[in-house]
């Protein structure tokens, strides 16, 4: 009996420390990310390729659709069944909580949704134009992170940004990472008085750690 306990203790720290090994060897895909696991607090179990959030019905908001192709590594490749997780301040600056936020989320506020791209990579978001933080000329801005269906853990890509933001610069133009992507975006208004912007992800571009 004492044998087969010992046997079972030793076969429990190999196994740990395997694990262990394991975890070392194989970076993190995307590097450090604080918040990004909040992705998957208050996931609905269904996801679309297009959200509408729940911004878009407000009085005096400014709509904005965002639209792209998510594509594989290569650029060319429509990458389907992954998950674009998006949060953003109100048209006052805030991140505001409601019910509708799980416990522990509040600060992603109400304004967040998923999407997860089509077979051919589509996906869409109807929401409103977000302010800057209140009294900064800090840039408007959404945040995006992005999970794989090949990864555990999700990453996030650059934010996005407006190309016609009062506070943008030519400084601050350069200034971003362009993970996935440059996230400035140029809105257009189309025929029926709605703001929309093109923007498409490559998955892994300038992200840290990806396989290649
Ligand atoms: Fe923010």
């Amino acid at each position: 009996m004492r044998k087969i306990f010992i046997f079972c203790l030793l076969a429990f720290f190999s196994a740990h420390i395997a694990t262990q090994a394991q975890t070392k060897a194989r970076p993190k895909v995307g590097g450090p990310c604080e918040g990004c696991n909040l992705l998957f607090s208050g996931i609905p179990k269904a996801m679309n390729s297009v959200d509408t959030s729940a911004g878009w019905e407000e009085k005096g908001a400014s709509k904005i659709l965002i639209k792209g192709i998510v594509y594989q590594q290569d650029g060319k490749t429509p990458a389907p069944n992954v998950v674009v997780y998006y949060y953003h301040t109100d048209t006052k600056g805030h991140y505001t909580p409601n019910a509708s936020v799980p416990k522990g989320a509040e600060r992603h506020g109400y304004l967040r949704g998923w999407v997860k791209s089509d077979q051919n990579g589509n996906y869409a978001i109807f929401t409103i134009r977000p302010a800057s933080y209140p009294g900064t000329d800090i840039l408007a801005h959404i945040h995006v992170t992005i999970k794989e269906p090949k990864f555990k853990v999700p990453y996030y890509i650059d934010e996005f940004l407006f190309d016609d933001d009062p506070f943008m610069t030519p400084e601050r133009r350069k200034g971003h990472q362009n993970r996935g992507g440059n996230g400035i975006l140029k809105l257009v208004k189309n025929g029926n008085g709605l703001w929309v912007a093109k923007h498409d992800i490559v998955l892994g571009l300038n992200i840290p750690n990806y396989p290649r």
